[in-house]
């Protein structure tokens, strides 16, 4: 199996580029159910999970094209197809977010029989909430045999009021919304950037959707919706992960067609930290030094602290002196990275939902396993600035959102390489 083997220590300097956003892509792809005719989605990384969603959509009968330029034309052909509803087992099991293929089929095959996704190293993934506001829709759904299979002969506007922020849920939720009859209102909607550009590129199709970005998204159904050319949005958890490459090698590197004003809690921490960043139109550039501080900080539902950079904030305290606690508000046992940053040398303590960091003054390369995406994330960044040599197994769980990080992470000077 592919390791990642990294020698420390080596400053980061010049640009790189960020690819479009995974958690944008992801969801947007299974809307095209949805459409009438083909849609060109351009900024489509090249990652596994985005092959996964390919092959899932083309279960259901889609076809799925990637161009030269990476990209990706979806069509379903209006009226075929009907009788394929079901995400299986062996596609699911590989990524929970086929999940967001539930709204789209029941809006528009009128069934959905997908695999219930189960919990993972990051925690509970529960399905409640998704499962909750479509049947306020007038679905009809139970779970049988490990698959939420889900029916309706029609979908009603409502009003509907999540207890909890989800991300996916207000996704699934919103595009069974877009095409049933009147109008849905979506209370304590999820607001991250990637769910506004869901909405984008549905009202770009044609929907009538209002409130994008606030808790508050409302839904007039529309009776059908037409293929578009759509870009997605940069990577705001890819970019976070370089500014904090450049931060913890005291660094300097641009980040290009990346969205600061995606990053503000991110940015804004980095900065209470000691690490310089200025943004302008659509870069970012960081600047390290000698001079960091330690820091509290607490993840939160958008615009808050991202969960998906948890696990970097993480890597970088560990050898910035004081003491830092973070708080994970919305995976509460999403700390499995922890213990390998130990194993490097990290001073960590895990207690219930918290950790409580004290920086090192270095760590020390070691062989380290991964256990989820953004925990490799972190791993790789502990690896850039620890003494001697890193090597980090299962690095396909960086495959499923990351493309070619190793690569993009030499050109800025890092000794890194695939073995
Ligand atoms: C999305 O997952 C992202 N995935 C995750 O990114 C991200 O960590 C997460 O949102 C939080 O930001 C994609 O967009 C593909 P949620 P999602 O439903 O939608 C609870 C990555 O590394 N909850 O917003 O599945 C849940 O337990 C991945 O790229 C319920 O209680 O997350 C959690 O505490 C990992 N009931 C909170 O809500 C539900 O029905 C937020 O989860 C659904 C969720």
């Amino acid at each position: 199996m592919d390791k990642i083997v990294i020698d420390g220590g080596n400053r980061l300097e010049g640009s790189v580029r960020i690819n479009g956003a995974k958690n944008a892509a992801l969801p947007i792809m299974a809307a095209c159910l949805l459409l009438h005719g083909p849609s060109r989605i351009k900024g489509i990384p090249n990652i596994v999970d985005i092959q996964t969603q390919s092959d899932i959509l083309r279960n259901l009968g889609g076809e799925v094209k990637k161009a030269e330029d990476g990209t990706l034309e979806i069509l379903f052909r209006d009226g075929e197809n009907n009788d394929k509803f079901t995400a299986p087992y062996e596609l699911v099991r590989k990524m929970r977010a086929s999940i967001c293929v539930l709204g789209p089929l029941l809006s528009k095959r009128r069934r959905a029989k997908v695999s219930y996704p189960g919990g993972c190293v990051i925690g509970q993934r529960p399905i409640d909430l998704h499962i909750k506001g479509l049947t306020a829709l007038g679905a009809q759904i139970e779970t049988t045999e490990g698959y939420v299979n889900a029916s309706a002969d029609r979908l009603i506007g409502t009003k509907i009021s999540f207890t909890g922020k989800t991300v996916l849920g207000t996704c699934n939720v919103m595009t069974a919304a877009v095409l049933a009859e009147g109008t849905t209102t979506i209370e304590y909607a999820a607001c991250e950037p990637e769910v506004q550009d869901l909405a984008n590129f549905l009202n770009k199709a044609g929907a009538k959707i209002t409130g994008i970005g606030e808790n508050k998204l409302i839904i007039e159904g529309v009776q059908e919706l037409h293929g578009v050319d759509y870009e997605i949005i940069p990577d705001r958890i890819e970019a976070g992960t370089f500014i904090i490459a450049g931060a913890i090698t005291k660094g300097n590197i641009t980040l290009e067609n990346a969205r600061a004003e995606h990053l503000g809690a991110v940015i804004d921490k980095l900065q209470e930290i000691g690490v310089e960043i200025t943004a302008s139109d659509n870069t970012i550039t960081v600047k390290g030094n000698d001079a960091y501080h330690a820091v509290d900080l607490m993840t939160l539902p958008y615009p808050g602290m991202p969960t998906d950079m948890q696990a970097q904030f993480m890597a970088l305290l560990s050898v910035v002196e004081g003491k830092s606690i973070i708080s994970e508000k919305i995976f509460p046992d999403r700390f499995i990275h922890a213990a390998e940053l130990r194993r490097m040398g990290a001073d960590i303590r895990v207690d219930g939902p918290s950790a409580i960091i004290r920086g090192t003054p270095f760590l020390s390369g070691t062989e380290v396993m991964i256990s989820d995406l953004r925990a490799g994330a972190g791993l790789v960044l502990a690896g850039l600035v620890a003494k001697g040599t890193t090597q980090i197994h299962r690095i396909y769980h960086l495959d499923r959102g990351y493309e070619r990080l190793e690569e993009r992470l030499s050109r800025l000077g890092a000794a890194i390489k695939r073995m």
